[in-house]
């Protein structure tokens, strides 16, 4: 038995996808035999409905100066961020002097857009690798996991905010009564937080299991959201769902009773009643769903492989992690993984192995298959790879179900 993170009731995991590596975690030949490997279990807390993992590896493990993952390499994401900050700056930011600080800013790719405007900004990012890359681009930013002390830091030396942002990093941290009492102590009392993260409500719709790994502690709802925050003071003000990530949600809170809430947040509330996001049964379902899509994807693989098929994995993501360990994946299905990342070049694959190398190595000789394993950039990588697709090359794809495109 293990106690929920959030309202200390007793949970148990409602699946495990066995021993996993770190997602982001890339290794060299001589690194193979000290590879870290932690079991991945998922748990659903009935109490708080909270999705979040049974265990997680400690945040300096994951989060140092050899973070793999850089923002900026997907455009349309610099794109995605350029329209967060504009609607922020639009709706929130009417105060002379105001304040923006962005937690898990990473390489800057949100903050730029405020700095270009003259708007004072603060990004907090513990990964001092992709900090540096931000640095360089004269985004001001502290090197440090953002926490309650953090914002007490922060507060004395630029006052408080009047918006506090984050993509892609409040679920990755285990200690969320640290980030919600931080928040409290940073935010303005007019001040709002948006934050967004994968959703809930669309991994569980697309079977998109990949959205689980490491550094996902929560898998997010408006409902497990609002129920944390009300315990700090704090009340959900909109739910925006966004289409990075493969589905996300944008959540907006203020002080209680600062902003009139939004109607959507009452929608999304009954949609993720109607979706049974609230109920056992409905992650029981979702287990059934994930062993039933890994059966499919490795029996389609392993027919390429027998009618001699040259089969590669497109993108090196994070994600792609838990499904090529889950589904044990192997260079024996997979010749290679291509990745634009050059940290990630020239690695291999956390956990099973596959060689990770630069674009122009799947470009001089196309494989017949591509696996698919950024599904969530499908448009924009697609609109890159017409080559490939004309010369007759095909896309196999996991999300929302197995299928050759
Ligand atoms: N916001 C960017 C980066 C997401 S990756 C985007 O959406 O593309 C998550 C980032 O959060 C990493 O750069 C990681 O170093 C950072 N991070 C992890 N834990 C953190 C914490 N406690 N406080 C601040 N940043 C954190
Ligand atoms: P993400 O899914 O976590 O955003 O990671 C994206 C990864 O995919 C990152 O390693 C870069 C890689 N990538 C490519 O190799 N080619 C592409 O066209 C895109 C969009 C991403
Ligand atoms: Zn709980």
């Amino acid at each position: 038995m293990r106690q929920c993170v959030v309202c200390r009731t007793n949970i148990s995991p409602f699946m495990s996808f066995g021993r996993q590596p770190l997602a982001n975690g890339f290794v060299t030949k001589e690194q193979f035999a000290n590879e870290y490997f932690f079991e991945l279990a998922v748990c659903f807390c009935p109490t708080c409905k909270m999705v979040q993992l049974a265990e997680q590896p400690e945040p300096q493990q994951m989060f140092n100066e050899n973070y793999a993952f850089f923002s900026g390499t997907s455009k349309y994401m610099a794109e995605h961020f350029r329209k967060f900050a504009e609607s922020i700056t639009q709706d929130h930011l009417g105060e002379p002097d105001a304040l923006v600080v962005e937690i898990g800013s990473n390489d800057g790719i949100m903050l730029q857009a405020f700095k270009r405007r003259g708007v004072r900004h603060l990004g907090i990012e513990p990964s001092a690798n992709v900090a540096a890359v931000a640095k360089e681009r004269g985004i001001s930013t502290l090197v440090m996991f953002f926490n309650a002390d953090t914002a007490r830091r922060v507060v004395a030396e630029h006052g408080q905010a009047d918006a506090v942002l984050g993509a892609n990093v409040m679920c990755h941290i285990a200690n969320l009564h640290s980030v919600a009492e931080g928040l409290q102590v940073l935010l303005k009392p007019k001040g709002v937080v948006a934050f967004e993260d994968p959703y809930l409500g669309d991994v569980i719709e697309k079977t998109a299991y990949d959205q689980i790994y490491d550094e996902h502690m929560f898998l997010f709802s408006a409902t497990s959201v609002g129920y944390l925050f009300s315990q700090y003071g704090m009340e959900l003000i909109d739910a925006v769902p966004q289409e990075t990530h493969g589905g996300s949600m944008r959540y907006l809170l203020a002080r209680r009773g600062a902003r009139v809430p939004s109607p959507r947040v009452a929608e999304r509330l009954h949609k993720e009643f109607e979706l049974g996001l609230d109920q056992p049964a409905t992650f029981e379902q979702f287990r059934r769903n994930c062993e039933r899509s890994r059966e499919q994807l490795v029996s389609l693989l392993r027919k390429c492989k027998s009618d001699s098929r040259r089969v590669v994995g497109y993108a090196a993501t994070s994600k792609s992690t838990t499904v090529l360990n889950y589904c044990d994946i192997s260079p024996d299905l997979i010749e290679f993984i291509t990745d634009t990342t050059p940290i990630k070049q020239g690695k291999y694959s956390p956990g099973k192995h596959i060689p990770v190398l630069p674009h122009e190595r799947f470009c001089e000789r196309y494989p017949d298959y591509a696996l698919l394993l950024a599904w969530n950039h499908e448009k924009e990588i697609l609109a890159n790879e017409q080559e490939f697709m004309k010369r007759g090359g095909k896309w196999i794809v996991f999300v929302p179900r197995v299928e050759i495109r």
